[in-house]
């Protein structure tokens, strides 16, 4: 058996994964899914921290664009990923995986807040430890949210499960021609404005070089062969 490349990883999910096909909400088989995949990774004793963005129930940024208040939205948001967390940890523990999850807003009646010490002892005892309500402060996103969490914690790596196969030099929805990369520059990503995580939190995972490796979750078993080391998706790193 192929040991486990890393020993902390924090995994990046995205609020709309949790949707599958009906595009809002969460879809109860899609998660389902989604925690036997994180699971499947458990299993081979990789310790596991997940931020989960809160898009399939509300999306600060379109609301803000659409006349809403900006700090307003972005609460909203923060409290919809609390929803996913909770959503999420239902799943892991119905897998069999102890779970833990920490909220950045205070919220102690539904959940622990975020306290770094205590989430690396969970994580030392192999919980999944899900960090919910982004960063805490309106104006930052998930990813960025993932990327302090993910320092914080001292994680090898950041794995981003995406809609997509990886990063490409062009949105391949609009062109036939884009190619995927399969390793990039933090710089790169910057310079080149790919869409693979805000500007913020590319810059805090370069500051802090940590590595960025987005693939896509709907590939059953890509969390396992990420986790195994094996080359898919996109890597960023310098
Ligand atoms: P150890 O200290 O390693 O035993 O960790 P533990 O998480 O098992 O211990 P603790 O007694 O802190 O927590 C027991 C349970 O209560 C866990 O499911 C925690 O997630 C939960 N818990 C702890 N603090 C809070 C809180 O402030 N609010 C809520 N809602 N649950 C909490």
């Amino acid at each position: 058996m192929t040991k486990p490349s890393y020993k902390r990883i924090l995994i990046k999910l995205s609020g709309e994964a949790l949707a599958g096909k009906q595009g809002t909400g969460i879809h109860t088989a899609t998660i389902k899914q989604i925690a036997s995949d994180v699971a499947a990774a458990h299993h081979e004793g990789v310790q596991i921290g997940v931020v989960i963005g809160g898009g399939n129930i509300f999306r600060g940024v379109a609301a803000s664009t659409e006349g809403m208040d900006r700090a307003s939205s972005d609460y909203m948001g923060m409290l919809a990923t609390c929803i996913n967390a909770l959503a999420l940890q239902d799943a892991l523990e119905k897998e069999g995986i102890p779970t833990r999850v920490q909220t950045a807003i205070e919220m102690n009646e539904i959940a622990e807040p975020f306290i770094r010490r205590k989430a690396i002892r969970h994580l030392e005892k192999n919980r999944v430890v899900i960090f919910a309500g982004g960063t805490g402060n309106p104006y930052f996103t998930t990813d960025t949210a993932a990327a302090l969490r993910a320092a914080e914690i001292n994680a090898d790596i950041i794995m981003k499960a995406t809609k997509v196969d990886g990063i490409y030099d062009k949105d391949p929805a609009k062109h036939n021609d884009a190619k995927m990369y399969k390793e990039i520059t933090y710089i790169e990503v910057l310079n080149k404005g790919l869409k693979v995580m805000d500007s913020t939190a590319v810059s805090l995972c370069m500051d802090n070089k940590l590595p960025i490796l987005t693939f896509n979750l709907f590939t059953s078993g890509n969390i396992l062969k990420a986790v195994k080391g094996e080359l898919i998706g996109t890597i960023v790193r310098n």
